[in-house]
This record gives C-alpha cells, sequence and structure tokens, in this order.
C-alpha cells in the first residue's frame, strides 16, 4: 500500500466524499457525513481510484488518450490540490493529476453544495506535447465503491418519444450495465443522462441509503456501471468494485487536442441520501431551483400553447379567438407553436419551411408585432415556437446553403419529418441560428418566451465545416455550439423564458435547464400516461420545471376519454398550462377551467418552489398519489387519483408526509367538478400529526376519479 500524504476532503451539511492522496489519488468513502475523515483514510486498504486512466496495471479505466507519439498508456500522478470556498455554500475543490511521462495534465474539478447535500465534478485536459493528442474516453466523473456494500440496485428513467422517463429498478450483477445514448441532438430519449444508486438494498422513498447521478450534457453520453472483482490483496479475498462512471459518449467520439488547448468535460451531479428516494428527489430539487435551472426562484405562468388546438391550421382570426378564450379562462401566457413562417415554402405542415424564420405573410399579414400587442391587451404574455436547428430540404435556407447540414457527401440525405440537422460545429451556421431567433426577438420585443423544438437527431454524420481528421469531434462540438448559442441570448435576452422541447421529453437534462426555464416533458398528453411519466421525470427534475397541459378529450395521442377535472388534477401538479381550443368548449367547461387556474395561482407557489413527497406509486397500484409541502409547512397540496377501476378496491388511505407534527391545517379539496368532496374532513381543522399518520381515506370511487387537497396551516 503506498503511502498517503494528504486527505482531501469534499463534503457537504449531511455526506462526505474522502480522497486520500499518495503518487496516486484515491477515492476512500462517499456517503454520509463523517467528522474524522483521516480515521476513515489510516484504517482503510480498498482504495478506488478517483479518476483512473488507462495504463499501469489500470485496464478498466476511465480516461483513455493517444499521446502524439502514439502511446495508448496514461498513469496519472498528484501534483497539488486546493480548495476555494465561492461562498457560504459552495465550496471547490481542485486536484491536479499529470501524466507520469508526459507533459499531460488532469485536473480533477469538484463543487460541493452544502445545504443540498450535492457535488458537481467535472475534469478538465490540457498538454505540452509536440502534436496533438487523441481523447478516446474522456469522461466527466467516476464514482467507485469497494465491498464496503453488498449489493446495489440501480434506478433508471428509460422510454421513447411519447413513453418517456419509465421508472425501473433491477439489481447490479457482476458484470457491466451502460446506459447510453447516441441521437447527438437529444439527450433523453431512450434513458435519461440520471440514475439513482441503491446501497445494499432496494431504497424505499424513505429508507435507504441511495445516490444519485445526473450528467449537465444535452447530447450522446454515457454512464456505465462495472461491477467487477477487483485485484486481490495479499490475503486472497474476493474484492468486489462498482466503478459508475459518466460523461460524452465516447462512441465514434475521437477529440483531437492540440498543444496548449484546454477540454473542458461537461459536469456530472451526485448527491446522497441515508433516507430514502424522496429526500433525495428533494435535495436535488432544491439545488436544481437555486443552482442548476434558470430563474428557478421565479413563478411560471400558466400559458395556453396553440399546438393542438390548431396545429398548421391557422390565420390571425384563429389565433385572436384562442386568445380570447384564455383572457376569458385568466390565463397568462399564449404561445403560438409550428406554422407561422416561410413565404417561398409556407410552413402549412411539417414538410416545409423550417431554416425560413420570416412570418408567414399570408397567415399572419399584420406580422408578430400585432400579435403580441392584441396579447397584451387582452392581459396576456406573447410566445412563439421555433425549431433553429433545422432545415426541411424546401426551404430558401437549404436553396442558399445545403453545405450547412449534417451529412456525408457521398451518402444519402436521410431525412426524418422532412428535415435535415444544421451543422453547428461551424460557427457560421451558429451565428444564423443565433441570428434568426434574436431578429425574431429584436423585431418583436414583447416576446417573453420562445418554445425550442428539436425534432430529429443525426443520421451519416458529417461535416463539411471540420476537417478529414475531426469528422469525430461532431458530437462534442455540435452541443457545444448549441450552448454558445443558447448562452448568447440568455446574455442578450435574459427576460426571455426559453423552454427545451425535442419533440416533448427529449431534451430534459442540467446542461439544458441551465439555459431553459423548464421542459416540455411529453408530447403524449394522456392524463393517465402523464402519471407514470411526470412520477419518473419528477424524482430528478423539479415540478416548477415539469410542463404539464390540459388537453382536448379524447386524447389525440392515445383517444382515451377522461373527465376535464382528472385532466385538471394531473396537470395542476406541473407547471400547469393549456393545449386546446377554448371555442370548441361548452360554458360549464369553461366555467371549470376558470376556477381551476385561479386554484392553480393560489397553490402555485407551494407546487412550484414546495417539496415533494411521493405517496402512492402508480407502479402496482389502482391509486397514485403526490402532494408538496412549502418549505416553511404551513402550505401543502396533495393530489390523488384512481388510475385503474377494480370493482371492490379498498379506497386509499392517503398519508401525508412533511407536514409539521404539531401545526393545525385547514383542509379544503379544491376543483370538485360537481360539488361533491371526496374525504369526509372537507373544510375542517386536522393536526399534522393525523394527517401524517391517520390520514384521509379518500373517497375515489371509479377509473379516473381523482382529487386536489389545500391544506393551510389554521
Ligand atoms: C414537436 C413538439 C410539439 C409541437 C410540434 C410542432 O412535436 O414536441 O409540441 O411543437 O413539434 O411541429
Amino acid at each position: 500500500m503506498e503511502k498517503i500524504k494528504h486527505v482531501i476532503e469534499i463534503s457537504t451539511d449531511s455526506s462526505s466524499m474522502i480522497l486520500a492522496a499518495g503518487e496516486q489519488v484515491y477515492q476512500c468513502y462517499y456517503g454520509k457525513k463523517i467528522a474524522t475523515p483521516s480515521q476513515i483514510v489510516d484504517g482503510y486498504t480498498e482504495m478506488v481510484p478517483a479518476y483512473s486512466a488507462f495504463g499501469g496495471d489500470d485496464s478498466t479505466a476511465a480516461l483513455r488518450l493517444t499521446h502524439a507519439n502514439g502511446d495508448l498508456s496514461t498513469e496519472l500522478v498528484y501534483v497539488r490540490h486546493a480548495a476555494e470556498r465561492m461562498d457560504a455554500n459552495i465550496t471547490e475543490t481542485t486536484v491536479e493529476l499529470k501524466d507520469r511521462c508526459y507533459p499531460v495534465y488532469v485536473t480533477l474539478h469538484y463543487r460541493a453544495y452544502a445545504a443540498e447535500d450535492v457535488i458537481e465534478k467535472w475534469i478538465s485536459v490540457r498538454h505540452t506535447e509536440a502534436e496533438a493528442i487523441t481523447l478516446n474516453e474522456f469522461p466527466s466523473a467516476e464514482l467507485s465503491f469497494s465491498s464496503l456494500h453488498n449489493h446495489y440496485y440501480l434506478t433508471t428513467l428509460n422510454g421513447l418519444w411519447e413513453r418517456e422517463h419509465n421508472l425501473s429498478e433491477e439489481q447490479l450483477q457482476i458484470g457491466k450495465k451502460v446506459l447510453d445514448n447516441r441521437y447527438g441532438t437529444w439527450s433523453s430519449f431512450g434513458s435519461n443522462p440520471s440514475f439513482m444508486l441503491s446501497l445494499n438494498e432496494p431504497a424505499t422513498e424513505d429508507a435507504g441509503q441511495v445516490i444519485a447521478g445526473a450528467l449537465a450534457w444535452s447530447g450522446a453520453w454515457k454512464i456505465s456501471f462495472d461491477y467487477h472483482l477487483g485485484k486481490l490483496f495479499h490475503d486472497n479475498k474476493e474484492r468486489r468494485v462498482l466503478s459508475v462512471v459518466a460523461g460524452i459518449n465516447d462512441f465514434a467520439a475521437d477529440y483531437k487536442l492540440d498543444p496548449g488547448q484546454l477540454f473542458t468535460t461537461p459536469t456530472f451531479m451526485q448527491s446522497y441520501s441515508g433516507n430514502g428516494k424522496g429526500e433525495l428527489s428533494r435535495k436535488i430539487h432544491r439545488w436544481a431551483r437555486k443552482y442548476s435551472l434558470r430563474d428557478g426562484d421565479k413563478e411560471r405562468p400558466i400559458l395556453l400553447n396553440s399546438w393542438e388546438g390548431a396545429y398548421f391550421t391557422f390565420g390571425e382570426e384563429t389565433l385572436l379567438s384562442m386568445m380570447d378564450g384564455l383572457n376569458k379562462m385568466d390565463g397568462e401566457m399564449f404561445v403560438l407553436d409550428d406554422g407561422w413562417f416561410g413565404n417561398k415554402h409556407p410552413r402549412n405542415n411539417a414538410a416545409a419551411g423550417l431554416g425560413d424564420w420570416q412570418v408567414n405573410n399570408k397567415k399572419l399579414p399584420n406580422g408578430i408585432t400585432a400579435l403580441c400587442d392584441a396579447a397584451e391587451a387582452r392581459n396576456l404574455k406573447f410566445g412563439i415556437w421555433v425549431e433553429p436547428e433545422m432545415v426541411n430540404p424546401a426551404s430558401e435556407l437549404y436553396e442558399n446553403h445545403p453545405e450547412w447540414v449534417i451529412h456525408q457527401p457521398n451518402r444519402e440525405k436521410i431525412l426524418y419529418r422532412n428535415q435535415l440537422v444544421l451543422d453547428l460545429s461551424n460557427p457560421e451556421v451558429q451565428d444564423f441560428v443565433y441570428d434568426s431567433v434574436a431578429s425574431i426577438l429584436v423585431d418583436s420585443p414583447k416576446i417573453a418566451y420562445v418554445k425550442w423544438d428539436c425534432n430529429r437527431s443525426f443520421t451519416n454524420i458529417g461535416s463539411s465545416y471540420l476537417p478529414a481528421d475531426r469528422q469525430s469531434h461532431l458530437w462534442v462540438d455540435y452541443t457545444n455550439g448549441l450552448y454558445r448559442i443558447y448562452d448568447r441570448l440568455v446574455e442578450n435576452f435574459p427576460n426571455v423564458m426559453i423552454q427545451a422541447c425535442a419533440s416533448g421529453g427529449g431534451r430534459i437534462d442540467y446542461g439544458i435547464l441551465k439555459r431553459t426555464q423548464e421542459f416540455w416533458t411529453s408530447d403524449n398528453t394522456d392524463a393517465l400516461q402523464r402519471i407514470f411519466i411526470q412520477w419518473g421525470t419528477g424524482y430528478i427534475y423539479p415540478a416548477i420545471a415539469m410542463a404539464a397541459h390540459v388537453s382536448a378529450c379524447p386524447n389525440h395521442q392515445t383517444g382515451r376519454v377522461v373527465p376535464l377535472k382528472f385532466r385538471f388534477d394531473v396537470a395542476m401538479s406541473g407547471r400547469l398550462g393549456l393545449e386546446l381550443a377554448p371555442k370548441e368548449m361548452s360554458d360549464d367547461e369553461l366555467a371549470f377551467v376558470k376556477a381551476a387556474v385561479a386554484d392553480y395561482k393560489r397553490i402555485r407557489p407551494t407546487v412550484q418552489f414546495g417539496d415533494l413527497y411521493r405517496l402512492i406509486s402508480p407502479y402496482g397500484s389502482n391509486f397514485a398519489a403526490l402532494s408538496y409541502v412549502s418549505e416553511d409547512k404551513t402550505k401543502a397540496v396533495a393530489y390523488a387519483y384512481a388510475i385503474n377501476h377494480m370493482l371492490g378496491n379498498l379506497l386509499p388511505q392517503l398519508t401525508l408526509k412533511g407536514l409539521d407534527p404539531q401545526k393545525h391545517y385547514l383542509i379544503t379539496e379544491i376543483n370538485k367538478s360537481n360539488g361533491d368532496a371526496h374525504i369526509t374532513c372537507d373544510g375542517k381543522v386536522l393536526r399534522g400529526d393525523i394527517l401524517m399518520n391517520h390520514g384521509l381515506k379518500v373517497n375515489l370511487e371509479s377509473e379516473y376519479d381523482s382529487a386536489v387537497f389545500e391544506l393551510t396551516e389554521a
């Protein structure tokens, strides 16, 4: 065992990560906070590399690079470390490493957020070899566990378009489990770049040790769980090591790094809870609202998006009538979706127009500014849809710049939704995309919101901008190019909100959320299926960012018929919006919507800034229930849904969580569609301990019956 010279503690209020540096740097511990880290190092023999490299006797390594002379190996040794307190809550630690033989320098970065128990990790690489080195595998972080734990249970969010973020859990076996995504433009179809990992036994909502991780990257990514037999020590005992390695996907993505150039990976967030998955989600949500989501402290408006209510078929009159309807419901923002642009190639369907970001003069002769004014006159803000990373071959943009699309010159240009992806590795294309969006915002300065869509992934990847030996840079340079565009927009239009859309749930990650206020959770607006999609998404992402819209009935995706109340009760557990045509609704429905909108405005701070408690999982149950509790525990809102009708069902007993046991709460059922309450104590005051131990019997009689309860300290 080599001599340890430094103990490096990276801690938060209730977790510790302990590194030890001798000649190399090891991770000795990550888990519940420890007061005397040096004792752990003294008494410990099973240290795992803090960030391993392929070289020496390490064959299962995180970092793999090829030196200028062709040497495939790297051995990282400790140089120095330093910690800096950024403010009362944040401490940044850097650990500098160097290859034993070559001038290649790797810095490990750790940013610890004390109150939220979050540690962000990333690395940076530079070198002064004579010529470029090649980064073959360059993950952001490694997180390893030695035989301290007997079993690991991995929870992931999986799914495709319109069925995003299904929850699954499995026990890790010896071998390698890889989660990845190779779409290029999307981060969260297939799997979301995040996970929870229970130690020893599956954590429940309220018990068990569990770790979460999430990668802040909106392109291709990879997270691997390599559970292997570690090196045998002198005592011949079997050692099991689990190495979690997370970063940009290295598949076909070799990256040449010139001498002096700095390569910085995206950040990887990890958090720990000793009290189950519920607490872990709450920590991540608090961290996100404060540090990793734009305007996490500002309430989101109730908006109506025109898509499902109008699709491509509208003129000014249709839009004005939607605004009138929204105004009558006391909504706050109208968002004009796809179909408003293109003249030579009008965007009247998905076949033409992408790339030509000028208003369609036939459909909207008075332009966007007139719509903004019309919205303002109705006391509404105005938002607009764009998909600026894309181009239809039927567009003036493509006629002028066919070389700007991602393609291989000798191969077919494969179309998806009739469109091609613009090559954002090219700075000229980045400028075009920036200018396209910026000029819309400059021409109509009252635009308050942009829905930024992205409806396809890479195929036959190639760039006419990148040199032949750097074609594989496209994966990384595309996403960094996208971030550059976003960052310029955010800087120059700080008051314009942005929604990350991407065919619904295709871009839900903490890379994009640093630059946007919310995401379109799914193109699937079926309220029943949304319960599952929102349930999974909420493991890692907060409700304030989760756009949830009430749509028409029968549902346009599934044909399901459910009551308007059920649709509202589901959407009101996220960032409420509407996706319907008010003029097709009856007076009774409009009156219901108006009342629900008023209710949402009242509970909005609790939903959007409160702590999430998952009460009854929809998986394996006939019911689902969740709640939000304000930080000071004076307010709460709870939701219960019947998702499956079984005759003879036991009615759910809704035992609440997170309240103050000693406070008294007034319980009011809201959104009552026919005036009947689902509980006997509607309008009564009960103490927190009763609500949390005995709970409420909720009389949910049939499928798609639902109830929402508002609790206020009495
Ligand atoms: C994608 C989005 C939808 C809508 C359409 C418009 O599918 O996810 O919400 O904006 O594009 O074409």
